[in-house]
C-alpha cells in the first residue's frame, strides 16, 4: 500500500450537500444542487469518485435540502467502493454547522471536507500531505483566480501558513481564494458550536486564527470552478466531457459530446463543445447542440439551436427555436421558432407559445 492510500485509510471524508442552490433555480427546484446531471451523472459523484479514488473509504454527507434524493440513488455507496452515511439537519445549519452536526460520526483523527459543489482537479493525496507536513489544525485548499476582486482572499506566508481572512476588496492583496476543500484534525470539528447556524468562512477560520490555530494553505493550480452559477454549472459539465476536468466518474470516452444510451441524436444533428445529451432525449435533425446540458428526457427538435444553456428534464425545444446561454426548467416548452438568450430563466412547466418571443424584428 502506498503511502497516500495508507495515510487516506484513516481519514473520514465529510460532504456538505445542504444547500438550497437558489442561484442555480430553477434546476434546483426539482433536484438539489449536486444531483443535478453533470456530463451524464449527478455532479457529487464525479466527487465521490475522486475521493474514493484517493483511498478514503468512510464518507458523511451533511444533508438538508431535499434529503432523501442523496440515499435514494447512492444508497451505501458500496457501488463506488465507499461506506456512505447520511446526517439530516432539519434546519440548515450552514457550512460549519453541517460540519459540526456530523461529527458523532468521525472516526478517525483527520477529516478531509468538502462543499458538494465544487469541481476540481487537486490531487486530494497531496493535500492530506500538507496537512502532515506542516502539522496543520486546519489546512485549506486555496486555488489561484485571475480576477480576485468578486471572492475573499486568503493570503499566506512564506511558509505557505495563513496570515488572514479578507473580504472583497477592490484592490486585492493575492489572488489565493479558499477553494471549497479543506483538511480538519479532528478538535477543530467538534470546537464548532452544535445546535445553531455557523459559516465556517466567516466564523471558524477568522476565529481559529484568532486562537492563534496553525491554519495551512495548499496551493494549486489545476482545474477548479464553483459550479454555483449556471454559466459555471453548464461549462463545467463541458469541461468534464472534454476532460478538462479530470474525473473517474465519466460515464464515456472523453471528447466532444456525450450521449448517454437511450438517447436518440438524428445523424444530422450537430453536437459540440461538451454537450452532455441526457437518456431518453431526442435531437431533431439539423439541431445544434454547443457546450450544453440535456437532462434526460429532454428534447431539442429538428433545427433548434441550443448554446451554453441546461434544458432541464423532459423540456422542449421547438422547431428552429433559438436557446443561448439560458436554463429552461423541467417540462417547459420554448415554442417553435421562440429566442430565448442572455440569461433567461424559463421555469418548470412554462409554455412559450410558437414565435411569441424574440429578440430580433425578423419575421
Ligand atoms: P446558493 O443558495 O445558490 O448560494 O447555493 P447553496 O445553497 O449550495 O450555498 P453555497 O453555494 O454557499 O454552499 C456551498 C456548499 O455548502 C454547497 O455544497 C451546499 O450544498 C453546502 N451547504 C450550504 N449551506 C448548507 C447547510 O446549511 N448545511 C449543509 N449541510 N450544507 C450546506
Amino acid at each position: 500500500m502506498n503511502r497516500t492510500v495508507s495515510v487516506a485509510k484513516r481519514v473520514d471524508a465529510v460532504v456538505l450537500v445542504g444547500g438550497m442552490g437558489t442561484r442555480l433555480r430553477p434546476l434546483t427546484l426539482s433536484a438539489p444542487k449536486p444531483m443535478l446531471p453533470t456530463a451524464g451523472v449527478p455532479f457529487l459523484q464525479h466527487l465521490l469518485a475522486r475521493i474514493a479514488a484517493t483511498g478514503v473509504t468512510h464518507v458523511v454527507l451533511g444533508t438538508s435540502y431535499q434529503a432523501e434524493v442523496f440515499e435514494q440513488y447512492f444508497g451505501d455507496g458500496a457501488s463506488l467502493g465507499l461506506e456512505l452515511e447520511y446526517v439530516f439537519e432539519a434546519e440548515p445549519l450552514g457550512t460549519g454547522g453541517g460540519i459540526r452536526n456530523v461529527a458523532d460520526r468521525l472516526r478517525g483523527d483527520t477529516v478531509l471536507i468538502f462543499n458538494g459543489d465544487v469541481l476540481s482537479g487537486a490531487d486530494l493525496g497531496e493535500l492530506l500531505a500538507t496537512h502532515e507536513r506542516t502539522d496543520a489544525d486546519v489546512t485549506l485548499y486555496l486555488t489561484t483566480v485571475e480576477d480576485p476582486r468578486a471572492f475573499g482572499c486568503v493570503p499566506t506566508d512564506a511558509d505557505g501558513m495563513v496570515t488572514d481572512f479578507l473580504e472583497k476588496d477592490p484592490n486585492p492583496v493575492t489572488n489565493q481564494i479558499n477553494a471549497g476543500a479543506y483538511v480538519f484534525k479532528r478538535w477543530v470539528v467538534d470546537s464548532i458550536p452544535a445546535g445553531r447556524p455557523v459559516s465556517v468562512e466567516r466564523e471558524t477560520f477568522p476565529g481559529l486564527l484568532a486562537s492563534g490555530a496553525r491554519v495551512a494553505g495548499h496551493v494549486a493550480t489545476s482545474y477548479w470552478r464553483d459550479l454555483g452559477q449556471p454559466a459555471d454549472f453548464i461549462s463545467g459539465s463541458a469541461d468534464l466531457v472534454r476532460g478538462r476536468a479530470p474525473s473517474p466518474a465519466l460515464p464515456g470516452p472523453v471528447g466532444e459530446f456525450l450521449v448517454l444510451p437511450g438517447a436518440h441524436v438524428s445523424p444530422e444533428a450537430k453536437l459540440s463543445g461538451g454537450s452532455a445529451v441526457g437518456a431518453g432525449c431526442v435531437v431533431g435533425a439539423g439541431a445544434v447542440v454547443e457546450g450544453s446540458v440535456l437532462f434526460d428526457g429532454a428534447v431539442v427538435e429538428a433545427g433548434a439551436v441550443v448554446r451554453r444553456s441546461a434544458i432541464g428534464f423532459g423540456a422542449r425545444v421547438g422547431t428552429g427555436a433559438l436557446v443561448e446561454d439560458s436554463v429552461v426548467g423541467d417540462r417547459a416548452v420554448v415554442g417553435v421558432d421562440v429566442q430565448l438568450r442572455c440569461g433567461a430563466r424559463l421555469w418548470p412547466d412554462a409554455v412559450l407559445a410558437d414565435g411569441s418571443l424574440r429578440f430580433s424584428s425578423d419575421a
